[in-house]
């Protein structure tokens, strides 16, 4: 048993979806959220960059008294993770992984749709870790930076929002993709407006969610489970709280306790 709080960061507000899932299954567990709001976005930044800045928000963590890391940003998943875990002795975890193992649960036809940031997908660590567990399946990427503004924006229903998803999402017409990835934080905002376009029967895969379940396994097999506690989440921001606040609700059904200021670089 171990009462610390996990700790979870992201680029900004979207790991909040993250924070959620995981609130959600584990009720008794407390989160310490990082949204790095004064360098946000991660998506069109160098992997040099990228791993420079979580180092600081994990060490961050570490001295808070984290038991393990969920690191709920895509690009930060993607550029980073190898890095942090040959960095720091706590488990870390990406989102990566999960939403590989739920999508080739989910495809029939063995052909899996991406969607990332441009780091995301320019990096292909989904592509790569789909193929590494199985190389008979196709897999198709598309990097769609407008989604996180309009995610931001709240505009996740409507003629810009449907126009921009059949752009982006055109590349996967002729294919026989049934299972797309939700690669980014924002992405499930607008799972509506991409379920209509990509239509009913293609399964959309939330990475947040398949992370939350494995989050749960490994806490139980390390035995690091908090037991007998009302699990709180208390959000940092590397930028003015205000604006974090107005938009949280967008990103979370859970309570959040408080958010606060934090300098970290
Ligand atoms: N959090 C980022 C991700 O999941 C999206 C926003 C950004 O570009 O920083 O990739």
């Amino acid at each position: 048993m171990d009462n610390r709080p996990i700790g979870v960061f992201d680029s900004g507000i979207g790991g909040l979806t993250g924070v959620d899932a995981l609130a959600k299954s584990l009720p008794n567990e407390s989160i310490l959220y990082v949204g790095d709001t004064a360098r946000v976005p991660y998506g069109n930044k160098s992997k040099a960059r990228i791993q420079e800045y979580s180092d600081e928000i994990v060490q961050w963590l570490v001295n808070e008294n984290c038991k393990m890391i969920v690191v709920a940003c895509n690009t930060a998943s993607s550029l980073a993770l190898t890095h942090l875990n040959s960095k720091f002795d706590l488990p870390i975890i990406g989102v990566i992984n999960p939403g590989v193992y739920a999508a080739i649960q989910a495809t029939k036809t063995l052909s899996i749709g991406v969607l990332g940031t441009r780091g995301t997908i320019n990096s292909a660590a989904y592509g790569k870790k789909i193929k590494l567990e199985n190389s008979r399946i196709s897999v198709i990427s598309q990097a769609c930076p407008l989604f996180v503004p309009l995610a931001e924006e709240g505009w996740i229903s409507g003629d810009v929002p449907k126009a921009v998803a059949e752009n982006y999402l055109a590349i996967f017409k002729e294919s026989n993709v049934d299972t797309v990835i939700l690669g980014c934080t924002h992405y499930p905002l607008l799972k509506t407006v991409i379920n209509e376009v990509i239509g009913g029967d293609v399964s959309l895969v939330d990475s947040s969610e398949a992370t939350a379940s494995i989050v749960q396994s490994v806490l139980k097999q390390k035995e690091l489970s908090a037991e007998g506690s009302v699990g709180e989440v208390h959000c940092f921001v590397t930028d003015s709280p205000d604006s974090f606040s107005s938009l949280a609700d967008r990103f979370v059904t859970i309570k959040i306790q408080s958010i606060s200021h934090v300098d970290i670089s």
